[in-house]
């Protein structure tokens, strides 16, 4: 099967950060798959053959975990990911005061979608951006050197320019 993949999309360098981390450990499937969808709010297709594709492991493996799990979606909840590094460089510059920023802002907690179905607040670790920590991105776009009022500015922005209530 042949599947385009974007691999210097943001979401993607994110997700295979953490496939190396997790390749050495044993039994990496639900792991990789728990922290992809983290980072694109659901499972397509594509994401689901890229893990394969990393892992090694079969696209017919990767699939019958996907299905068999009811914690698993291939279907997006929302519209927009909000993902929040927490890796050491953002925790150190306060990210976790970004994080309760937003929650507060949108009004739901990590790992929760607004009522409208326009964000799922969701935390990752290392986006490879370091240098401009603390970090989000909101779908495929990274925003750096925030502050807990800059983030909440970029999600209103955000709402603005893509609609929703
Ligand atoms: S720790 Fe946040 S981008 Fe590296």
């Amino acid at each position: 099967m042949k599947m385009h993949i974007p691999e210097d999309n943001p979401q993607y360098k994110a997700l295979k950060r953490e496939i190396i981390r997790y390749r050495r450990k044993p039994g990496p499937l639900i792991q990789v798959l728990h922290r992809a969808q983290e980072i694109f709010g659901y499972l397509p297709p594509e994401v689901q053959f890229f893990v394969a594709k990393e892992l090694n492991v079969p696209l017919s493996s990767v699939y019958g975990v996907v299905t068999f799990y009811n914690f698993f979606r291939t279907e997006p909840v929302a519209r927009h990911i909000i993902n929040i590094c927490m890796g050491t460089a953002c925790h150190v510059k306060g990210a976790a005061n970004v994080a309760e920023a937003l929650s507060k802002e949108l009004g739901i907690k990590i790992g929760e979608t607004t009522e409208d179905k326009m964000f799922t607040l969701s935390t990752a670790r290392c986006f490879g951006a370091c240098g401009l920590a603390p970090v989000m991105m909101i779908n495929d776009e990274v925003y750096g050197k925030l502050t807990p009022e800059r983030a909440v500015e970029i999600v209103k922005k955000y709402r603005e320019e893509h609609g929703g209530a």
